[in-house]
């Protein structure tokens, strides 16, 4: 005979696990809504953002998001697609973000600052929009981020 584990343990476990998986949707929902206040803020009449929708557990099944296999966002891809309006301080809530490209759009405004926070940011391409502006100091600080002169080229043409 299998021994017996009390009930109250299984529900003591059962309970932990609960927490532990609402834990991890809170974490990538947050995600999610900075994508979404993104979202909000741009104009898109390609419609390339239709798939963003705010209800979803997470955002790594929405076109142009990457995520990793812990459901973090790692990847934003939005180069060439027509939007226009400005980048907003939201994109700084996705901490894990390593690809930010937003090239070839119509993106107005400054870079705003709070992009520093970007610790894990590898590759940031703005080029070819119409921001105008200094690159922000914070962004200087990020040892991480490979691209930033090509980028800089290109913003100023
Ligand atoms: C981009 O959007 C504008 C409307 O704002 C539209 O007139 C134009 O055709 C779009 N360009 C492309 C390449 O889809």
């Amino acid at each position: 005979m299998a021994p017996r584990v009390p009930s109250s343990l299984l529900l003591v476990g059962a309970a932990l696990l609960l927490g532990l998986a609402a834990g991890a949707a809170r974490a990538s929902n947050e995600e999610g809504d900075a994508l979404y206040a993104l979202r909000m803020r741009l104009s898109d009449p390609n419609g390339v953002l239709q798939s963003w929708d705010p209800t979803l557990v997470n955002p790594c099944t929405w076109f142009h998001v990457t995520c990793d296999s812990a459901s973090r966002v790692v990847r934003l891809d939005l180069g060439n697609s027509n939007v226009s309006g400005s980048i907003g301080p939201e994109l700084s809530r996705l901490v894990n973000l390593q690809y930010l490209e937003l090239y070839r759009n119509n993106l107005n405004g400054e870079i705003p600052k709070e992009l520093g926070k970007l610790k894990n940011l590898i590759s940031l391409d703005l080029y070819a929009n119409k921001l105008t502006g200094r690159i922000p100091k914070s962004l200087s600080k990020l040892s991480s981020l490979r691209f930033i002169p090509n980028s800089y080229m290109n913003i100023f043409p």
